[in-house]
């Protein structure tokens, strides 16, 4: 019987493993059996945008944690596949932040291209997964819910690539259960347009804060305080937002800080982060981690240390995502065909520790940019995914904090090269806090080099999302 794979989810990396599966297949290289259980109906996995909150269609947890006119926060040349480039898929250059919407465009069609969506069982959730030291096979058990039964199966290999930006971290707060206004996670924001006119609160003060504040500025909120825990994000914020040390209690709308000032607040969005979360996996096989650059018991980042069948991707915290899940997916595939022999077990022990000292000696994000730069060439030295200049999109990152340091609500205006192509992203016709609708359509259209701003007027403006 040939080996068998179960990829768990069908986002970024899920999707990254099948494209490094198919690039081998096209070398002639005959393909183990692969099956991938996908909770969704549909694959891109967070860039898989849905109105729902609470539960799916299916009772399960909604994965995405994205909202409507969310914009790459980081430059989009930092993430570009290296054996698919934007200009390839678009047909022209586009510029260097794109809404959601274009993203995930830019994922689905290297996927498309690569016929692997015949390997995907949509909706269909992942309940269980063990391994039997005997018979060295994992069981993996599934809620088909296309045929509403369980099923299981044995594989060889387990690939879980199910994200960590899923299920909300929620602290709790005093006098939260009287609070009159609005409390809801990041993971359940999903229109700014919501809290026109409000004052609302941010709690937390990393991505999603930054964010989700800028969206709420942008889209009209009367004003906009963040919190922190530990330091402010310390950005040149417009008038009408400011940073304070955290909250420490509520009382009816009015919201005590710890620094002793108060504010009449009518929404609270936690923006606290998300839990690594993964209760379908054995307690011998599950990750346990904080959002971190080198979660603990990976050698390579990818192969669980005490069992190397089993295999996890993207599971760290990120400044590369899609060309870091391919680097992985790539070297993963090469070690479920042989190609790359795995060390012993207090080699790979030693590997994976010898990282984690290095994560946690890191002054600054530079030196975090450099780390996962490192990390991402390593990898590369073991397979035949192109190679791409890892460390010169290190550099746009750093030039990417500094822009945002300069300018919070402007540093998606800015354009950089292609570290694959070497082409300048043309720049945005407007800027991003003057363009309002993010869909694929609008953006594709007025990036257009030979774009009329009066064809705008012939297009069907999306509809209001509020009244
Ligand atoms: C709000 C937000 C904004 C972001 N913005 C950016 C950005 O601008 N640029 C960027 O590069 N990155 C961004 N990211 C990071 C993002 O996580 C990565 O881009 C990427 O989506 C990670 O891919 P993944 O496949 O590892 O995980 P995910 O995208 O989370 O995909 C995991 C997949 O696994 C499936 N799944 C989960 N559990 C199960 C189960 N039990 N059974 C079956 N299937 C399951 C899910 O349905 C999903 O399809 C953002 C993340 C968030 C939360
Ligand atoms: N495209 C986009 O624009 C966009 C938007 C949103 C998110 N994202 C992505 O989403 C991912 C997750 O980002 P994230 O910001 O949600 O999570 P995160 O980076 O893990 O940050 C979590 C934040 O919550 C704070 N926090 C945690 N527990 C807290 C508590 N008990 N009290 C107060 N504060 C607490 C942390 O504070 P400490 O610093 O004190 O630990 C930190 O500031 C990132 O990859 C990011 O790139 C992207």
């Amino acid at each position: 019987m040939s080996t068998r794979i179960a990829i768990l989810g069908a986002g970024p990396s899920g999707l990254a493993q099948l494209r490094a599966f198919d690039a081998a297949r096209r070398k002639g290289i005959e393909l183990p059996e692969i099956v991938c259980y996908e909770k969704q109906e549909d694959w891109g996995g967070q860039w898989n945008y849905t109105w729902r909150t609470g539960l799916d269609a299916n009772g399960e947890p909604v994965h995405s944690s994205m909202y409507r006119y969310l914009w790459s926060n980081g430059p989009k040349e930092c993430l570009e596949f290296a054996d698919y480039s934007f200009e390839e898929h678009f047909g022209r250059p586009i510029p260097s932040y794109p809404p959601r919407a274009v993203l995930l465009d830019y994922i689905k069609a290297r996927v498309e291209q690569s016929d692997v969506r015949q390997y995907i069982r949509f909706n269909h959730a992942v309940r269980w997964v063990e391994y039997n030291e005997d018979t060295e096979k994992f069981t993996v058990s599934v809620m088909n819910y296309t045929e509403d039964k369980m099923e299981t199966d044995q594989f060889d290999y387990v690939v879980v690539a199910t994200g960590h930006f899923s299920i909300p971290n929620v602290p709790e707060f005093e006098g939260l259960e009287h609070f009159t206004g609005r409390v809801l996670h990041a993971h359940d924001f999903k229109d700014a347009c919501e809290f026109e006119g409000k004052n609302v609160l941010m709690i937390g003060a990393s991505y999603s804060a930054e964010d989700i504040g800028s969206q709420c500025y942008k889209y009209g909120a009367k004003s906009v305080t963040f919190c922190y825990r530990t330091a402010p994000m310390g950005f040149d914020w417009p008038d009408g937002c400011e940073e304070k040390p955290l909250m420490t209690r509520a009382e009816g709308r009015t919201i005590h800080f710890a620094d002793g000032s108060s504010k009449e607040i009518d929404a609270i969005v936690m923006c606290t982060g998300y839990l690594h979360h993964h209760p379908y996996l054995h307690d011998d096989l599950r990750l346990v981690s904080s959002n971190r650059l080198y979660p603990p018991n990976l050698y390579k980042g990818v192969l669980w240390v005490d069992n190397p069948k089993l295999i996890f991707l993207g599971m760290q915290d990120q400044y590369y995502t899609f060309n870091m899940f391919d680097a992985q997916a790539w070297y993963a595939r090469d070690v479920i065909l042989g190609e790359i022999q795995v060390p012993d077990h207090a080699t790979r022990r030693a590997d994976a520790d010898a990282w984690l000292a290095k994560e946690e000696a890191l002054a600054d994000h530079d030196a975090e940019i450099d780390f996962q730069a490192a990390y991402i060439r390593d990898l590369l030295a073991y397979s035949d995914y192109p190679d791409f200049d890892v460390e010169g999109q290190g550099e746009l990152f750093k030039l990417w904090l500094q822009h945002k340091q300069e300018d919070i609500m402007g540093f998606r205006n800015r354009c950089y090269a292609s570290t694959n192509t070497g082409t300048m992203a043309p720049e945005l016709p407007d800027t991003w806090l003057a363009i309002k609708d993010d869909s694929l359509e609008t953006f594709m259209a007025i990036t257009d080099p030979n774009y009329r701003p009066d064809d705008a007027a012939e297009r069907q403006p999306e509809p209001a999302p509020h009244t």
